[in-house]
């Protein structure tokens, strides 16, 4: 055999390798194994971003994700969490494995935040909390909790319009997902006749998702008149409130009054679940950190929750990541970095309010005579602008200001550089 008959033998042989594993791997003549999985769709908020990214417009603006922005448009990173992890670097921290629920400080400060360090449930021990992957996780670990113990109907209610990925999370859980009424097209305020008609009407002894404040999409809340006298209402039909909390701090610049309605509940009476994040209000959204806190009748139950909690999580991901645990564990155990984040979310949470009233203005000098007054009634992070479907989509086509489509924007992509060229881009397409 001459070399080069040698080289073809070894190639085609290579070749013929190749084939017998590519067939080895085929799950018959028809098809691949993974030959019937259907396409998913993009979703729709990072399908916003991925847009954005490909815009060569030098005037393009992303107000589709929710994630806080300076006023030059850059991410932020607290300077109380730059010094918390200089902190961790120097302490040269080992890295086992934490529990299963997590960091024990971690868990106890993050429930105080929520719940107020004199809450009669923390005080009577009857509450039990563990480390999530940020909200979502809480979210998660409470819907299979929910789905497998949740002595009522496994159903849980959730707002119109609600965060998009409570729906998934839920149905996901293995808990059937029904809606109530929260939003007024209209007014683009709350529709709280409604809500109190669809409360009404839920079936007694379900679950009822609430958002604690700053209500995503819509940032419409209800006032403390309105929280009580739905608490009434939950408590006549037995329903079981689950508080998502993913802004506490950020709606208001202010931490105790962002909880009053979880806490307001457990003072009535109702025992509550409660997801909460450290996503928004300490700028650690890659870090996944966050809680879940489920509010028992006694310490004995408190226990058997836990215990079942732990039985959840284990084969999900064994135990959670150690470090944004730390970083807001150094913080809120020291109260001079707590005082300096305390700063640092209320100047975030006051870029926000400030920019509302910009907005507003703007599209006032634009010329614009349509009542915009809900861009400064609403509250947190987001502004549902009321725009529909063909203006969002002119919007990006014409302006390169990418929304999601129901018109949700990001108020943490406004700055005082682009709110001008926004406001005049909003007045062209809703001046129709
Ligand atoms: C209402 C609501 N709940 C929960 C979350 C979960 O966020 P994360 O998992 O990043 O903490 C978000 C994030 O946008 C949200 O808006």
């Amino acid at each position: 055999m001459s070399i080069f008959s040698e080289k073809l033998f070894s190639a085609s042989s290579f070749l013929l390798h190749k084939t017998v594993v590519r067939v080895g791997t085929r799950l018959n003549s028809s098809g691949s194994w993974w030959c019937n999985v259907p396409m998913g769709p993009p979703d729709p908020i990072l399908g916003v971003t991925e847009a954005f990214k490909k815009d060569q417009s030098k005037k393009k603006i992303n107000l589709g994700v929710g994630a806080y922005r300076d006023n030059c448009g850059k991410p932020y990173v607290l300077g109380s969490v730059r010094k918390a992890e200089d902190i961790i670097a120097d302490n040269f921290l080992e890295k086992e494995y934490l529990p299963i629920s997590g960091m024990p400080e971690f868990c106890d400060l993050s429930s105080k935040l929520a719940l107020g360090e004199d809450n009669i449930a923390i005080q009577e021990n009857r509450h039990a909390v563990v480390q999530t992957l940020s909200g979502t996780g809480a979210l998660r670990i409470g819907g299979a909790f929910l789905a497998r113990f949740f002595p009522g109907c496994k159903e849980i209610n959730l707002p119109t319009p609600t965060w998009g990925n409570h729906i998934p999370v839920f149905k996901d859980s293995g808990l059937s997902v029904k809606r109530y009424s929260y939003y007024d097209q209209k007014t683009c305020g709350l529709d709280f006749k409604n809500l109190l008609l669809d409360v009404s009407k839920m079936t007694p002894s379900s679950i009822i998702l609430l958002h604690a404040c700053a209500h995503n999409p819509t940032g419409v809340d209800l006032t403390h008149d309105q929280w009580a006298e739905l608490s009434a209402l939950i408590k006549q039909k037995s329903l079981y409130p689950f508080f998502d909390m993913a802004y506490q701090g950020f709606a208001s610049g202010d931490l105790d009054d962002d909880a009053f309605a979880v806490r307001y509940f457990i003072e009535e009476g109702h025992d509550v679940f409660l997801a909460q994040s450290f996503a928004k209000n300490m700028g650690l959204y890659g870090e996944r950190i966050g809680a879940l806190t489920v509010v028992c009748d006694n310490k004995e139950e408190k226990n058997k929750v836990m215990s079942q909690l732990k039985i959840i999580i284990r084969p999900m991901y064994s135990s959670p990541p150690l470090n944004g645990a730390r970083i807001v564990t150094t913080i809120l155990s020291n109260e001079e970095l707590k005082c300096q984040w305390i700063a640092e979310l209320k100047g975030m949470a006051d870029r926000i309010i400030g920019i509302r009233q910009q907005l507003k203005d703007e599209l006032a000098k634009a010329g614009s005579k349509r009542n915009w007054d809900h861009i400064t009634n609403q509250i947190g992070m987001f502004c549902f602008t009321g725009l529909n479907e063909p203006q969002v989509e002119k919007l990006t086509k014409d302006f390169s200001i990418y929304l999601t489509k129901d018109g949700r924007i990001s108020m943490a992509g406004v700055t005082t550089k682009n709110v001008k060229y926004l406001a005049e881009s909003v007045h062209e397409v809703t001046a129709a």
